[in-house]
């Protein structure tokens, strides 16, 4: 049995104290002062990615997830946070996405390549829109960025041209009710809905089965 790693006694430590915090602008503040200190404490991410590395039991790297670079490192009980964590070769990007919930990302390695986008339709079609680049933010290692839900946080994450870069985002509670995300294309305009691996073959499962 693996030891429990030290990363998550924090994890622990954030669970109990966000639990009295009542408001999500509230719990947002909290991972806005917490995050930065933790992205400075590079030693605790070294087990963290040696035990990826070696195939530990923790972090569970084979969980389906939304974004290939995505692991999850904690879930509150509560369910009022997780803590993921995103590895970016370089030049590679996620897909222009928006979000279901607040968010605070940094690195612990590396200046991470974030692409803010507005949204210049008025939302009625669900399968096109028309988005603008807004701006351009480089956040080095041990600063934030802020993550906002729906269409006040489009965005692209990524790594432009760093050797490699380690990302970890905290990310609030569902506040749309939605199980997937959207990604656009923004030369064509397209908006398709990004599932989770597993949700999404359920669902091609349910109706598959009301046709045979
Ligand atoms: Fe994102």
């Amino acid at each position: 049995m693996q030891n429990r790693l030290g990363i998550l006694e924090r994890f622990d430590r954030w669970s109990d104290e966000i639990r009295e915090l009542r408001d999500a602008g509230d719990r947002k503040g909290y991972f806005q002062q917490e995050l930065p200190t933790l992205l400075q404490e590079r030693s605790l991410f070294v087990p963290v990615m040696e035990a990826i590395v070696g195939g530990g039991e923790y972090p569970d790297v084979r969980p389906s997830t939304m974004f290939d670079s995505e692991i999850v490192l904690y879930r509150d009980p509560g369910r009022l946070f997780s803590v993921r964590f995103y590895l970016w070769g370089p030049g590679e990007y996620d897909p222009v996405h928006d979000h279901n919930s607040w968010g605070v990302i940094g690195t612990v390695l590396g200046t991470l390549d974030t692409v803010n986008y507005q949204r210049l339709d008025d939302g009625a079609d669900e399968r096109r829109a028309v988005l603008e680049e807004c701006s351009r933010q480089f956040i080095p290692a041990g600063r934030t960025y802020a993550v906002f839900p729906l269409n006040r946080g489009i965005h692209r994450t990524g790594n432009a041209s760093e050797p490699a870069i380690v990302q970890v985002g905290v990310y609030g509670e569902n506040l749309t009710g939605r199980t997937y995300v959207n990604t656009f294309d923004v030369r064509t305009g397209e908006v398709n809905r990004l599932y989770l691996p597993h949700v999404k073959k359920r669902m091609l499962a349910r109706r598959a089965l009301e046709l045979l």
